[in-house]
């Protein structure tokens, strides 16, 4: 350390002007997350235009010793981008900008603050889309850092497919850039791969080029009901094991669906559903439809509702993002618990049962989303905010959901990450894997100063 924390704010004043902001306001808006976190803030806020005023807000901050914390929308469920050890928050949202459309090689480069959907307005007119869909309109940093995925990764697969270069800016200012255009590459370590996922535990991702899809000619979407929640499951499993590739097959449970009734006016009957959709020429998603629809009877679905016009899929897939939100809306007063684990699809159906018996017998709600042609799901867990016993109940269904995933060859996190919330259970997974994961931090930012308290041993 060579600086003091007073000497590095007046570098970044110097450096940034009004973009840096101490303003407790600011600070607050940092040191909150959509999940049930004690609100952290970091010291300052910064927001930079350029990788090189990135690099500049490293090297001051790092001669100071103060963290670094990356934010793109906010949008993460286990405290990914709260600031523990106070420091400075990198706010992206000034660079978002689409930077080059390549729809010849079928890539984009853009910068971090770049949300989902703005990257799609952008795309409209080219004929091509980028599928991956966390449900929040989150900054695509953001999705590259914590390894994103949601509905659409069963047919297009998650940020770790899809991210192909990026630039990033290490702990002491340098900058380096992982990956080409080229589709595949075999030169050495997988740098990029390094990075999506390591939540900024690493590094501050500064560019990445995304691969890109053709938008399908054809998409139908249906839900349907199930007579009960093993038939729901079970048709996932035959159906994804059939090949038929599914764009999206959502699992939502019945508490679930009446808190979408309840929020949304759906009026679906009062059980299990799936949520689906189908992408392809026309010809081909009509025999997807035809096969799945053809599995789907032979598991109980009745009821097949069809989205057929873009707006009203548009307004279902909307329903399926809000689905946390409308949960909690269902059950005022709760302090939510998210659940995250992910099985081998042969798994899938023991996960789901095992877990939906636990959660009632344990007087406690908790509805079952999920992504589930993945064998990812959630179980929302939703004790009474103050009652300590209910919140011990949520944490050991939680807990012991984390164990069964492991138990059946699965991940204790699909999808939403480890951040703050899920280090408890990396020695499980990773065994001695999470200290390779620590040798790596340590040699990339020997200080700990990128992202410190997440995902990391020694924490
Ligand atoms: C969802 C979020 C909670 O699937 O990941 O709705
Ligand atoms: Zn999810």
């Amino acid at each position: 350390m060579t600086t003091t924390a007073d000497d590095a704010f007046a570098a970044l004043g110097t450096l940034l002007g009004e973009r840096l902001n101490r303003s407790q306001s600011d600070r607050d808006l940092h040191g909150r997350s959509e999940s049930h976190f004690n609100d952290m803030p970091p010291d300052a806020v910064v927001y930079p235009e350029t990788t090189d005023e990135v690099a500049a807000i490293v090297r001051i901050c790092a001669a100071a010793g103060l963290p670094l914390i990356g934010w793109g929308a906010g949008t993460s469920l286990e405290g990914h981008a709260l600031a523990p050890r106070g420091g400075v928050t990198v706010d992206f949202n000034r660079m978002n900008r689409v930077l080059d459309i390549a729809p010849e090689d079928m890539v984009v480069t853009v910068q971090p603050g770049v949300t989902r959907e703005q990257l799609n307005t952008e795309l409209r007119s080219t004929g091509l889309f980028f599928p991956i869909d966390p449900g929040a309109n989150a900054s695509l940093g953001g999705m590259t850092s914590t390894r994103a995925s949601g509905t659409t990764a069963v047919r297009y697969g998650t940020m770790r497919a899809n991210v192909l270069a990026l630039e990033v800016v290490l702990a002491d200012g340098r900058v380096i850039r992982t990956g080409t255009r080229a589709p595949k590459s075999s030169t050495g370590y997988d740098l990029t791969a390094l990075f999506v996922g390591a939540e900024g535990t690493l590094g501050l991702i500064t560019e990445v080029t995304l691969k890109l899809h053709g938008q399908p000619e054809a998409v139908r979407a249906a839900v349907c009901a199930f007579d009960s929640m093993a038939g729901a499951v079970d048709a996932v499993i035959a159906t994804i094991q059939s090949g038929i590739p599914m764009a999206r097959i959502e699992f939502v449970d019945a508490a679930a669906a009446a808190a979408f009734n309840r929020a949304a006016s759906t009026g679906w009957p009062n059980a299990p559903h799936l949520m689906v959709e189908f992408h392809g020429s026309t010809q081909g998603v009509e025999e997807q439809v035809r096969r799945f629809a053809e599995i789907a009877s032979e598991f109980g679905a009745q009821d097949f509702r069809w989205a057929a016009k873009a707006e009203e899929r548009t307004a279902l897939w909307a329903m399926r993002h809000n689905a946390y939100r409308f949960t909690l809306q269902a059950f005022p007063g709760s302090d939510p618990v998210t659940t995250d684990i992910c099985v081998p699809i042969s798994r899938l159906a023991e996960a789901v049962e095992e877990t939906a018996a636990e959660i009632a017998a344990s007087g406690i709600p908790g509805p079952i989303v999920g992504h589930v042609g993945d064998g990812n799901f959630h179980a929302l867990l939703l004790p009474r905010a103050g009652d300590a016993a209910e919140w011990a109940t949520a944490q050991r269904l939680a807990g012991n959901m984390a164990e069964r995933a492991l138990r059946l060859g699965g991940t204790v996190s699909g999808e939403h990450g480890i951040g703050l919330g899920k280090t408890k259970y990396m020695r499980k997974e990773h065994g001695d894997g999470w200290d390779v994961m620590g040798a790596i931090k340590a040699a990339l930012d020997p200080d700990g100063l990128m992202n410190p308290g997440k995902l990391l041993p020694g924490n």
